[in-house]
């Protein structure tokens, strides 16, 4: 597929097919992801692949006690338990960290918050090249952020340093959905 056909096919998918996804295309997905550019050449990212009904059930357990813990507290969890249901059913889910990661807000110098911000572009574009890669290989994919609902019980199963930033569902896709709307360029755009 050409790059722009690629860009212009991708969707957010949110059900997939009940096969597993070939070890070598979960690879074929990270190696576009570490090709992706990054501030200073710094390639701060690190995945943790879960994959396996053992694994994913763990997975789920932990998303859905981050979340009950978070509404104990009173903590907005908006979709996450929805997210949560997705995550049962995809083959593959990728946990992306970033193993220099730290919060803008808990940055010491400008230099620090400038180099936490470059990171998280650059994580950005790891994340939307695997994104590509998955849709170039016939896959469904889906970025994620509602993990954050369960971040301490995640990174502690993972058990990966760092910050957690995102997880990417794969799976072959069992939907086609349709565009969802995007403002025009003439919304967000201004020429100088
Ligand atoms: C940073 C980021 C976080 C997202 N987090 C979630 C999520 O937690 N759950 C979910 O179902 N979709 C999530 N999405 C998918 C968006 O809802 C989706 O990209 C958007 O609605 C546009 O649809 P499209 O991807 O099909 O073009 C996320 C997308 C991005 C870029």
């Amino acid at each position: 597929m050409e790059t722009r056909e690629v860009i212009a096919a991708r969707r957010s998918i949110r059900r997939f097919e009940d096969r597993p996804v070939p070890e070598e295309v979960v690879n074929s997905v990270l190696t576009a992801a570490i090709q992706a550019p990054s501030g200073k050449n710094r390639q701060p990212w690190r995945f943790v692949v879960v994959a396996g009904e053992e694994k994913r059930a763990a997975m789920i357990r932990c998303m859905r006690s981050g979340i009950e813990q978070a509404r104990e507290q009173h903590i907005e969890t908006g979709s996450a338990l929805w997210t949560t249901r997705i995550m049962r059913k995809a083959p593959v889910t990728i946990f992306v960290f970033n193993p220099m990661g730290m919060h803008p807000w808990a940055a010491h110098s400008t230099y620090e918050m400038y180099l936490s911000t470059v990171d998280v572009q650059s994580i950005g574009a790891a994340i939307q090249n695997m994104l590509l890669a998955a849709q170039d290989a016939g896959l469904g994919s889906l970025w994620i952020c509602d993990v954050f609902s369960a971040y301490e019980q995640l990174a502690e199963w993972l058990g990966e340093p760092g910050q957690l930033m995102a997880a990417v569902a794969l799976g072959y896709p069992a939907e086609h959905p349709e565009a969802r709307p995007r403002r025009p360029l003439s919304d967000v755009v201004r020429w100088y």
